[in-house]
């Protein structure tokens, strides 16, 4: 689709520390090893990182979070063999049309983000029907990342910006943020990667500035509820400071007695990034 701009108003402040996240986003990173490791094909294992998604779909859900956003496909995956490519791609399709009911009783909003221009009018079209399905539900968005990348939701922003008239003098993060993808949802509180890596490879680089980052070992595939309940567990412990200090930082100059006990570092503690 292409992603509505987003009107004038402000971003949805952030929620209090204590309460869970609203948007979770995830790399659902690992299908790969998953399968190899019980000698199947990869596919089998992206196969299965469907039935994954599905469960965190629900998980998640009932543990309050309102937005889910999946990266199932980046602008780099292009680069893996043809037959893994065109496997994936032909995922959606099957996926879609054996997911859909289920989504749609679940109250689930299903959005594609990226690129979609270049995929086949099979796979397009399949992304199409669901987003006009489920289109009414409000309960739970999931925004599938397909053929997505964060310096191509950058680029698009810009020329969509461009295209407006937005004149360069005119151009600021408010201005530009309208016509990211995601725009008009608040930014992600949480990024789960899987798989081991702790990188983001390219995935939501503008909307996940102040993301809490966890990183898991477990494989996508294996994904159950008891690493939804970590992974929120560690978001709760988590202190949101958007840049700024603690609530409970100490006067200047106790921080300053502070740093000369530790050694007399000039570096000054409220310069640390939040
Ligand atoms: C990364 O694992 C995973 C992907 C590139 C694809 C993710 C896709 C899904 C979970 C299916 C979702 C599909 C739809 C239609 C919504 P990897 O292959 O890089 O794993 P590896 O690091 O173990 O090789």
């Amino acid at each position: 689709m292409v992603w509505p701009v987003k009107s004038d108003s402000p971003k949805p402040k952030p929620k209090p520390e204590s309460a869970g996240p609203r948007h979770v986003a995830i790399v659902m990173d690992g299908n790969g090893r998953w399968a190899t490791q019980r000698g199947l094909p990869r596919l089998l294992g992206h196969k299965e990182g469907v039935e994954a998604l599905v469960r965190a779909v629900r998980a998640f859900t009932q543990r309050g979070v309102k937005i889910l956003t999946v990266y199932a496909f980046s602008t780099e995956n292009w680069n893996r063999p043809e037959p893994e490519v065109s496997g994936l791609m032909s995922l959606v399709p099957t996926a879609i049309k054996a997911h859909l009911s289920s989504l749609v009783a679940q109250g689930v909003r299903l959005r594609a983000v990226g690129d979609l221009s270049v995929l086949s009018p099979k796979v397009r079209q399949a992304f199409v029907k669901i987003e006009q399905a489920t289109a009414g539900n409000r309960r739970v968005e999931l925004n599938v990342a397909f053929n997505y990348g964060g310096r191509w939701d950058v680029v698009q922003a810009c020329k969509r910006a461009m295209a407006a008239g937005v004149l360069p003098e005119a151009l600021d993060e408010s201005t530009l943020g309208r016509y990211m993808a995601l725009a008009d949802l608040p930014d992600p509180d949480l990024l789960i990667r899987t798989g081991g890596e702790c990188r983001l490879s390219n995935f939501l680089l503008w909307q996940a500035a102040y993301a809490e980052m966890y990183f898991t070992e477990r494989l996508w595939p294996e994904f159950d509820d008891e690493d939804v309940h970590q992974a929120l567990a560690f978001y709760t412990s988590r202190e949101r400071r958007f840049g700024s200090l603690p609530d409970h930082h100490p006067p200047c100059a106790d921080a300053e007695r502070g740093l000369r006990q530790v050694g007399g570092s000039s570096a000054n503690p409220a310069s640390a990034h939040g």
